[in-house]
């Protein structure tokens, strides 16, 4: 059965690899992107999130099955905020009548290993009450702050996306409409975005320390799309509100056996 999927981030890393992989697996797939995407939409604003749900509603003819969220920034700006946690959960929050409208609705999201890194809580708990200019605002002081302050945006706005799949996941509008929601928490992934934190023998010891990699290293986007798509294909039936970590190994040698205590 041929389903109509929405991926975005489309135009470069895993999102380009995800619409790839569903291409060959003969899948209807539109992108969105910022630029050079089937639908341009910005997903920093309101208006561009709006934009973007309304021509996606309109492009799948009213029913989307899956959505895989890939957009996302990782500079130490409060626009990241925007993007990786706005962009994502008011988007998927105005197509969720096309999606409950599928037979096998499906929606994963792109957190990542930075979920479990160090955070501002405050940062969370605003973005949490999907208060986005107060998160802006947020953002924006630890910016002011310096750099060490500034770097806790990207891992704040990753322990949100986590919590907010986990929180919604449950919900009669998610759960009780058929719909699995669920993010995927990669590691090391040698794309655009990380492309200078890998460029140098120094820079990817100091990287290998922060997120180590002891099975297979980095990951190319592909493998990630592998699990994207199988998170939001028909076989997937029960896995829901999780964050499932693609990341050689780095979860399990930073936290250790015992997570559940
Ligand atoms: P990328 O930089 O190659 O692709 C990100 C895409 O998002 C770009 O095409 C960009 O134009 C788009 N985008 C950015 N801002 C946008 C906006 N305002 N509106 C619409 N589109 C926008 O990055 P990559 O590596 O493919 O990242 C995809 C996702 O995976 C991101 O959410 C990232 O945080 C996450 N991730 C990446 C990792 C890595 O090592 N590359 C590791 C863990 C997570």
């Amino acid at each position: 059965m041929t389903r109509k999927y929405i991926v975005t981030g489309a135009a470069s890393g895993i999102g380009a690899a995800t619409v790839a992989l569903l291409k060959e697996r003969h899948e209807i797939v539109f992108g969105i992107d910022i630029h050079s995407a089937d639908i341009n939409a910005d997903l920093s604003t309101k208006g561009g999130r709006l934009d973007a749900a309304a021509k996606s509603i309109e492009i799948c003819g009213g029913t989307i099955d899956a959505v895989i969220a890939c957009a996302g920034l990782v500079h130490p700006i409060a626009k990241t905020v925007s993007v990786n946690f706005f962009g994502v959960s008011e988007y998927l929050t105005e197509i969720l009548p096309a999606l409950t409208k599928s037979s096998s609705p499906r929606v994963a999201i792109t957190s990542s290993m930075a979920s479990l890194m160090p955070n501002s809580s405050e940062l969370v708990d605003a973005m949490l009450t999907l208060d986005e200019n107060k998160a802006v605002a947020i953002a924006q002081g630890l910016v002011d702050k310096g750099h060490s302050e500034a770097s806790l945006i990207y891992g704040s706005t990753k322990r949100a996306v986590s919590r907010w799949v986990r929180r919604e996941s449950i919900k009669p509008e998610w759960a009780g409409a058929g719909i699995s929601l669920n993010a995927v928490g990669p590691g090391i992934v040698e794309t655009p975005m990380v492309a200078n934190m890998i460029a140098t023998a120094e820079a990817r010891a100091a990287i290998d320390t922060m997120v180590p990699m002891p099975l297979n290293h980095y990951l190319k986007p592909r493998q990630v799309a592998y699990l994207l798509v199988w998170l939001t294909s028909l076989e997937n039936t029960h896995t829901t509100g999780q964050t499932i970590y693609i990341d050689g190994g780095s979860d399990a040698t930073l936290r250790g056996d015992d997570i559940w205590s």
